[in-house]
């Protein structure tokens, strides 16, 4: 895995930004994964600006997001959807139709994900999947288990992730117990991976990722086995590595 070191938060953003543009840039119609969350915010800001500075467009882009809280509606305002809406797809020119997030209502979770796999696989897969990392170690809504492999599915939210999340919302009581999620497998089979983190609450994770076993209880640590991850992170975030890595 390639680290790229960041001095802090804006810095991240920065370099990630110019990392997503430069995939843009080279295949306009790129297919990217996009992940939401605090991390990849300012990511996003950068991506607007850039886009308002007329140096990258994203009219040919298509996109598939990793996860949605199941139960949640495109306009709860903690949805994933309008998340992405109004954070990044509406500021930009990317065309709402070829934006893709797991439907958070659907009656039938898993036709749908079967579905969304499906679609991922005709759009001719993702050249670039965007990703953050819990302070658990999990990716997308892939909580730490005892099994690798899965594609996009239900999934019940852990309790950590839960206490995380809360943060959101007004009560830890609204916070959806279920999501939609890409797997792993769903995520490995992206041709590049970027991967964001920042800040203390994620050194643990970055330290496991990277130094760890490769074990389904810590989800991240399946990314050495992908050949193109980077990973962007300001100094907190890689404050744990041995001194190897950092
Ligand atoms: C979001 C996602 C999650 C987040 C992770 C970190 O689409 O899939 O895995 O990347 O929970 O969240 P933040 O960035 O809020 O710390």
């Amino acid at each position: 895995m390639k680290i790229i070191k960041a001095r802090d938060y804006v810095e991240m953003s920065r370099k990630a930004a110019h990392y997503i543009a430069a995939q843009v840039l080279l295949k306009p119609n790129s297919v990217l994964g996009l992940a939401t969350g605090s991390t990849p915010l300012g990511t996003y800001q950068e991506l607007i600006r850039l886009y308002h500075n007329g140096e990258v467009s994203f009219i040919q882009v298509s996109s598939f997001n990793l996860d949605e809280y199941y139960s949640l509606g495109p306009n709860h305002p903690q949805s994933y959807r309008y998340f992405m809406d109004e954070n990044f797809f509406k500021q930009v020119d990317i065309q709402a139709e070829n934006t893709h997030i797991p439907d958070g209502l659907s009656p039938n979770p898993d036709g749908f994900s079967a579905d969304y796999d499906r679609q991922i696989a005709n759009a001719g897969g993702i050249d670039l999947q965007l990703l953050g990392i819990g302070s658990n170690g999990h990716i997308a809504f892939n909580e730490p288990g005892k099994v690798f492999s899965a594609q996009t599915r239900l999934v019940d939210l852990k309790e950590h992730t839960i206490e995380d999340n809360a943060r959101f919302f007004d009560s830890k009581d609204e916070v959806p117990r279920q999501a939609i999620t890409m797997g792993l497998k769903s995520i490995l089979s992206a041709k590049r991976i970027l991967i964001l983190a920042c800040g203390e609450n994620k050194a643990d994770a970055v330290k496991a990722m990277l130094e760890g076993p490769i074990d389904p209880a810590l989800p991240a640590s399946i990314l050495q086995l992908h050949p193109n991850v980077t990973l962007i992170a300001d100094e907190k975030a890689l404050g744990k590595l041995s001194s190897s890595n950092s």
